[in-house]
């Protein structure tokens, strides 16, 4: 991850993004957020009360508590209850992924669809933590954070880097390539580099910017080639079960070695396994509407 080239291509990013302005800074409520969970008398009311006072944030913690994918009987109507459903020890890393979601927000326009785009992301976030609850990965809850963010260079790029962003979209419409070849051609990098430098500039934890960094290629992670895949994965799959429509992810190029990093043995095994979530993907899709 350190190698020259690596290093290169930050270089090049830093620089085309710092000639535009000033990025987004870490909101308030996230500081204040993560004082109150370092200190051990914090309550999930303590926290409900500072993060009440945010109603957009308040608002997407709903959301995610209501997720279909949870499997609660009733629905979560109070900031108090979705806290414990998420779980304390992953709510620093939720709020921070939803403030950085909210700080990138554009608006439509004809190459962009903002809706379909934040609808794609809490897909991918939902629909991994089940799987990975589904495969008895331990911390699912992080699994969230990461497919919540795993596109996030691409509303950075669409936002920050717009005339390279066109020539993107153009490329793809005229040679009918991916879109991620088609970022490596015009830019010299992916989505993926992008958000992995903001990541680390908002001080997310490694493994997590490890993870959006290799969304595409989740047998290239070093510190948790799992978490990558468990993304990697379901980012696939919402293309290959046609669920939603995000055309960022057309022409999505499986990486093989996913069968193995998650056990399933041979790819036949893992089709029937993709086959049996269709319903429950598609439901839960339609959830979000
Ligand atoms: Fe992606
Ligand atoms: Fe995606």
């Amino acid at each position: 991850m350190f190698d020259n080239t690596a290093i290169e291509v930050k270089n090049k990013i830093r620089k085309q993004l710092s000639g535009i302005g000033n990025l987004p800074v870490i909101p308030h409520i996230v500081t204040e957020v993560s004082a109150m969970l370092d200190d051990d008398r914090t309550s999930a009311s303590d926290l409900c009360r500072v993060i009440s006072k945010d109603q957009a944030m308040a608002t997407k913690i709903l959301a995610v508590a209501n997720s279909p994918m949870y499997g609660l009987p009733r629905r979560v109507a109070t900031i108090e209850f979705a806290i414990v459903i998420i779980g304390l020890d992953h709510i620093k890393s939720l709020l921070l992924a939803l403030s950085m979601i909210e700080a990138f927000k554009v608006r439509n326009t004809t190459d962009w669809n903002h809706n379909n785009y934040w609808k794609h992301s809490l897909m991918v976030g939902a629909a991994a933590k089940k799987i990975a609850d589904d495969l008895h990965y331990p911390k699912s809850g992080e699994v969230f954070t990461v497919g919540l963010l795993h596109d996030l260079g691409l509303v950075v790029m669409q936002k920050y880097l717009n005339y390279d962003y066109k020539q993107i979209v153009d490329l793809v419409k005229k040679d009918g390539i991916s879109y991620l070849n088609a970022e490596k051609i015009v830019l010299g990098y992916t989505h993926s580099e992008i958000a992995e430098l903001l990541l680390e500039r908002w001080n997310f934890p490694s493994f997590i910017n490890e993870a959006v960094l290799y969304h595409h290629r989740p047998s290239l992670a070093e510190k948790n080639p799992v978490l990558a895949s468990l993304i990697h994965l379901v980012d696939y799959m919402t293309q290959k079960l046609e669920v939603g429509s995000f055309t960022w992810d057309d022409n999505y190029e499986f990486d093989e070695n996913v069968v193995d990093i998650l056990g399933f043995g041979n790819y036949e095994y893992l089709e029937q396994f993709m086959e049996s979530y269709k319903q429950l993907f598609n439901s839960h899709f339609e959830s979000l509407n």
